[in-house]
């Protein structure tokens, strides 16, 4: 399968989606990388027999130095795929150009709304009707690579934080095993700066 490297900072539902939904022919997930040593997607790796590797940024003094010694460690499982999956750090863009093209993240909202964090609040605050999220493709722009697909959810009324977060994580997990799908199957590509499916640019929104 197409080797993978998984980013993550948290409890790495994301992750396990791929684990659940993506056979090891599709996806060949080599390894987890987290930022954070309590996090608890290296456990749901290490059920699965994935071999994990903590890089603390705090070891670290910049960004640079950090993106670094994480595109050597990366390098070091020689993926074709790096799939970023809650890892909650800004990239550089050395790093970022590095893996242009098979560096797929998903964001907690409908791009191009609310980059950055606390998305969730930032939707209910807006007293918007529908929420959701986005897996693209990284490039420079923080949270403004090209996307390539999207789910939808109804904000329901009073709404908490905590609930509008739990429905859109849900969508997640069918939604980024499949975008990653279509990448491993060579249908999606970056081309030009745009998300191609079987060579033909998505809208703005991706699918
Ligand atoms: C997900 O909701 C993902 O969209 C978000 O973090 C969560 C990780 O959950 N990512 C970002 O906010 C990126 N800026 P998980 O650890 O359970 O997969």
């Amino acid at each position: 399968g197409c080797r993978t490297v998984i980013l993550i900072s948290g409890s790495g539902s994301n992750l396990q989606s791929f684990i659940d939904r993506l056979h090891p022919d599709q996806a060949n997930i080599v390894a987890v990388i987290s930022n954070r040593a309590d996090a608890f997607g290296l456990q749901r790796a290490a059920r699965a027999d994935i071999a994990t590797a903590i890089l603390s940024h705090r070891d670290f003094p910049d960004r640079v130095s950090y993106d670094q010694a994480l595109a050597e460690l990366i390098d070091s499982y020689q993926p074709e795929l790096v799939i970023l999956a809650g890892f909650m750090r800004i990239l550089t863009p050395g790093f970022v150009a590095r893996y242009e093209g098979r560096l797929l993240n998903i964001h907690p909202s409908l791009l191009p709304k609310y980059t950055g964090l606390h998305t969730h609040q930032r939707a209910l605050e807006a007293g918007d009707s529908e929420h959701g999220a986005t897996v693209h493709f990284v490039t420079e722009e923080l949270d403004g690579g090209p996307a390539i697909m999207q789910s939808h959810v109804p904000v329901l009324p009073d709404d908490s934080v905590e609930a509008l977060a739990e429905r859109v994580r849900q969508t997640e997990h069918s939604l980024y095993p499949l975008a990653a799908s279509l990448y491993i199957k060579g249908r999606l590509r970056l081309i030009d700066g745009r998300a191609c499916l079987d060579g033909a640019p998505l809208a703005p929104s991706g699918l």
